[in-house]
């Protein structure tokens, strides 16, 4: 048995994730953002948690993701910096995927930093290609994004279809 598990995010897991949001990212989102985002129809986040001793359940990483229509679009994943290159974000991208293909998505668009070669790399590795570039996308920092995207095969999540 995997020493981790994944589970569907509730509100109670905010403040975890965003203390991990404040560890990675240089414009990390705000608790009113992520409640927000939450909330929106087809918005869906995965997190991996540890069993600690005393029964809680620790968040080392998380994914947010929202279906629309016959597309998955991919906003936000994010690993601890303790438990990067060990997996986890492979696995949480590909439960994702196979959940948003269970859900009748086809492919895969995201958005990501042109600096960002850690995560370009990633995404690479996990069969995403370039397929455009938007200039300026990120408003604070005035730098470009690239647009990957990958193809859906059909696939069967572990997550029931009604979560
Ligand atoms: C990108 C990120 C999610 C990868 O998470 P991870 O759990 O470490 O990734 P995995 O262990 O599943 O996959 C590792 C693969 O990612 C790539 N990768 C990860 N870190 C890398 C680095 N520093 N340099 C180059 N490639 C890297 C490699 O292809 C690696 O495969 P390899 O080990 O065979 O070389 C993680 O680095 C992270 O949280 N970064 C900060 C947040 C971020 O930029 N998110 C993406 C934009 S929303």
């Amino acid at each position: 048995m995997e020493p981790w598990q994944i589970k569907l995010v509730q509100t109670e897991d905010i403040d975890q994730i965003l203390e991990i949001e404040r560890e990675l990212f240089p414009k990390p989102w705000d608790r009113a953002s992520y409640e927000n985002e939450l909330t929106c129809e087809g918005s869906y986040s995965f997190a991996i948690t540890l069993a600690e001793p005393d029964n809680c359940s620790l968040i080392i990483a998380y994914i947010c993701f929202r279906i629309v229509m016959d597309e998955m679009h991919l906003f936000k994943i994010g690993v601890a910096k303790k438990w990067q290159n060990i997996g986890l974000a492979a696995y949480l991208c590909q439960e994702s995927i196979k959940f948003s293909s269970e859900k009748g998505a086809v492919v895969v668009y995201l958005e990501v930093r042109i600096s960002n070669i850690p995560a370009i790399s990633f995404y690479r590795k996990l069969g995403f290609t370039i397929v455009g570039k938007r200039p300026r996308y990120y408003p604070e920092t005035g730098e470009d994004a690239l647009v990957m995207m990958k193809q859906i095969n059909k696939m069967k999540s572990i997550f029931n279809s009604s979560a």
